[in-house]
């Protein structure tokens, strides 16, 4: 094929892999493994993914974070029938960020993300690769899950599609899927060696329903333990120092942290502060085996100011209540999603406040727009990891949050949803229509 480019072929298919050792799971995997291969992108440059169904199910294909027109965008009614293939094709005119791609099929994200659809897609750009930053093989993606095995190694997910294996009813019921195993980039509780110096590590929580909250024990003798250098859209203006990261499902962390302030023989452990059961306590570790010469460092200012939305160039308010039904499906200002609607309709160029309240926590994303948070009734201000370009935004149970967005980019229509994959399932979705 004649394309310029970044390439590249995926086959969706199923595959048995070892993630418990002596067990084989069945997984649905691009490529048939788990995550999926890792894209990576350039600014500037065109991204063409290639994808062939070889599942028994319908597949969609959304890239998240990406700035594509409708047609590109993995609407989940925009289906891939079993056994046919598609192009997508991303203008990739958009800064460097740490993206990510996931199955979007409607009604059936939940399952098929939670048996492997979904894997990084990272684009960089100059302003990122003039920095001096950890770079190469200290530069780390991390995608954190949670998953529920059988005895036999099967990942237990109940489902109303036969194809999708495990019988049971679709749990019209349930806060979510959770898992009482860790997976990081695909591995339980794996274990890292790594030099006494700074490690950039991207944090995807590709979680179905959990929100994490992850430290460091031990916790370093000084400063935070991590510095925060990019969210969902990228880099921050400037670092920022966090004690723990909070994560809602989709959201991104772009980190730094600095093995320096431990002495070699140090095992450190990434735990999770949240509580919610199945509890989950760590993740991952760290063993600091050498010293090494520092090279990287974090400078204090590290992309150009960000041209962030302005609330005073809002056209209007608009609010979205994410709450449950009376009947126990999951809807926005009490609606199901119907693809027949749009909830808005903003007009292409204009610039937008969204607010957003909720019952449960609901980490609301927005296709095609990357957004500002403007506010939170609670502390009454943005938290300081709500900075730079966000596409996520986790709004607290009983929270008020604000977001003010340009919808810039292509007339046509998108989803903005929750990102708790089996709230989305039951109906937490609406249209936008850009006109
Ligand atoms: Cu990451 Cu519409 O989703
Ligand atoms: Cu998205
Ligand atoms: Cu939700």
């Amino acid at each position: 094929d004649d394309v310029s480019g970044t390439y590249y072929a995926m086959t969706q298919r199923d595959a048995s892999i070892e993630i418990i050792p002596g067990l084989r799971t069945p997984i649905m995997g691009y490529e048939g493994v788990f995550p999926g291969p890792t894209i990576m992108a350039r600014s500037g440059r065109p991204t063409i993914v290639d994808h062939t169904n070889r599942l028994a199910v319908p597949v969609a294909v959304h890239l998240h974070g990406g700035k594509n027109p409708p047609a590109q965008d993995g609407h989940p009614t925009d289906l891939m029938a079993p056994g046919t293939a598609r192009r997508y094709a991303y203008p990739t005119d958009q800064r460097g960020a740490t993206l990510w791609y996931h199955d979007h099929r409607l009604d059936f994200t939940g399952p098929q993300v939670y048996r492997g659809l979904a894997g990084f897609h990272i684009i960089r750009d100059a302003v990122e690769d003039a920095l001096p930053l950890p770079a190469g093989d200290k530069d780390v993606p991390l995608l954190i899950t949670d998953r529920l095995f059988e005895a036999d190694g099967t990942m237990y997910y109940p489902s109303s599609d036969p194809s999708l294996r495990t019988p049971g009813l679709y749990p019209w019921a349930m806060n979510g899927q959770y898992g009482d195993t860790a997976l990081v980039n695909g591995v339980p509780w794996p274990r890292m060696e790594v030099s006494a110096t700074k490690y950039r590590f991207r944090v995807l929580n590709a979680s179905n329903a959990r929100h994490w909250d992850i430290t460091l024990d031990p916790p370093p003798p000084s400063g935070d333990p991590f510095v925060q250098v990019g969210s969902d859209g990228g880099l921050l203006s400037s670092p920022v120092g966090l004690r723990n990261i909070v994560m809602s499902p989709a959201e991104r962390f772009d980190v730094v942290i600095d093995f320096a302030r431990y002495p070699v023989g140090t095992r450190v452990v990434l735990v999770n502060n949240d509580r919610t059961i199945p509890v989950v306590t760590e993740l991952m570790c760290f063993d600091v085996v050498r010293r090494e010469t520092e090279t990287a460092t974090v400078p204090a200012r590290l992309a150009p100011p960000l041209d962030l939305p302005d609330p005073a160039d809002a056209v209007g308010i608009r609010h979205f209540d994410f709450t449950r039904r009376a009947d126990g499906m999951w809807g926005i200002n009490g609606a199901m999603f119907d693809d027949r609607q749009s909830l808005a309709s903003p007009a292409l160029g204009s610039t937008e406040i969204w607010e957003f309240t909720s019952d449960v926590a609901h980490p609301v994303h927005l296709h095609l727009v990357h957004f500002r948070v403007l506010s939170r009734s609670r502390p009454q201000s943005p938290e300081p990891w709500d900075g730079g370009w966000k596409d996520t935004v986790r709004v607290r149970p009983g929270e008020t949050v604000r977001i003010v967005s340009r919808f810039e980019g292509w007339r046509g229509k998108y989803v903005f949803h929750c990102h708790n994959l089996e709230h989305e399932d039951m109906m937490m979705m609406a249209n936008f229509t850009v006109q």
